[in-house]
């Protein structure tokens, strides 16, 4: 469809919607869209007329991967706050004062700048719909772009977002909760508390800090939430102690967001917890840190196209997959969502997702080509 709108619209720039019509919708919630769509245009003005060259001549459209990356909203941003030592807090807003897309707690945005582009957990009000609201922490060893987004964003200046999206789900239906944060990691769980406490569940928050001056949202969380609070700053000799955590029951859900170290502490813990009770969300996108010395190329062979694909060890599966024309489709390219799996007849896999349940690697039938990779030398995919 893509292929077809841009090719069609560069032979008829002139089309229009026919005036004065009525649209009736389709009653179906997966393909809403309106029954019949009338357009006019006027063939004396096609391109071809004045220069038949358009006819000629072939156009070469980047076929495979989906676009949705592409899809950006104009987004204004409508107030810029101090919200801790080194930690902004920004609030968007539709440029024409529209209704913004909901969210639900874990979700986030891409925000984007140019080339730059960087995700950041929603944490505002999920029922606002006029404000999108993110904080961002100025990492001094980061790549660049949260330093670029402390300096530039002024109220008024025009950004872009996709998304939300959401790969942090909080599972409403679960008996109790234990929200841990760490430092910035605050941002989703705070959304996810706000929701719980709404719901009248029974939640701890456990939030952790090196001071309480670089503690984003320290007021409104001890405001909201100081009733379920346990707060550990490093600088006056609080520790967050996950030894001391009991081991979550079944219908007991743990979700954490916080430094590296914190997060692989929790899911080498969680190896002995019920199935599906620890939740995590990084930071940092774990395929980004492929280390092509610690990796090892293999071979995928596809049974269904009869192709042979070379992985090397700088290379996602999944990038493989795409340079050879094999179309698997990409959302979060991090492990988390599940969009990319494949199925798998033959091969060791070696699973880096947060997707399948334990049961599930075991069984050794599905992978999420964005990040896991094979064990041995070679894989064989139903593709
Ligand atoms: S794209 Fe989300 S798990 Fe691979």
């Amino acid at each position: 469809m893509r292929v077809f709108l841009e090719e069609f619209t560069r032979r008829l720039p002139h089309i229009r919607l026919v005036p004065g019509q009525r649209f009736e919708y389709l009653p179906n919630t997966s393909f809403r869209g309106p029954r019949a769509l009338w357009a006019e245009w006027d063939p004396a003005e096609n391109p071809e007329r004045r220069d038949p060259g358009v006819l000629s001549g072939g156009r070469s459209f980047r076929i495979g991967a989906p676009v949705k990356d592409d899809i950006l909203r104009e987004v204004r941003v409508a107030a810029v706050a101090q919200e801790a030592q080194g930690i902004i807090r920004v609030d968007l807003a539709d440029p024409r004062g529209r209704d913004l897309p909901g969210w639900t707690p874990g979700a986030h945005i891409d925000l984007v700048d140019g080339e730059i582009r960087r995700k950041y957990s929603l944490c505002g009000t999920c029922g606002d719909r006029r404000h999108l609201t993110i904080a961002i922490l100025r990492e001094a060893e980061g790549r660049g772009g949260s330093a670029h987004f402390h300096d530039t964003p002024a109220p008024g200046r025009t950004l872009h977002v996709a998304g939300p999206r959401n790969h942090f789900r909080l599972d409403e239906a679960a008996d109790r909760y234990t929200l841990i944060a760490g430092g910035i990691g605050i941002t989703p769980i705070l959304a996810m508390a706000d929701r719980l406490r709404e719901l009248g569940r029974p939640y701890r928050l456990i939030y952790c800090g090196a001071t309480r001056a670089r503690m984003a949202f320290l007021d409104r969380v001890r405001r909201d939430h100081g009733d379920v609070l346990s707060l550990q700053v490093a600088d006056e000799g609080g520790r967050l102690d996950l030894g001391a955590l009991p081991p979550p029951e079944a219908g007991h859900q743990v979700y954490a967001c916080g430094p590296e170290r914190m997060l692989d502490a929790l899911e080498a813990m969680a190896a002995t917890w019920p199935e599906g009770a620890l939740h995590v969300e990084h930071f940092n996108p774990r395929s980004g840190l492929l280390d092509p010395d610690k990796e090892h190329a293999f071979e995928v062979q596809l049974r269904d196209s009869g192709l042979t694909v070379q992985v090397a060890s700088d290379q996602t599966l999944l990038e493989a997959l795409t340079a050879a024309g094999v179309d698997v489709p990409c959302d979060c390219g991090e492990g988390l969502c599940g969009t990319c799996e494949v199925q798998v007849s033959g091969g060791e896999i070696d699973h880096r997702d947060k997707v399948l349940s334990r049961a599930e690697r075991a069984e050794g039938r599905r992978m999420m080509s964005c990040c896991s990779r094979a064990k041995g030398k070679a894989l064989v995919l139903d593709l």
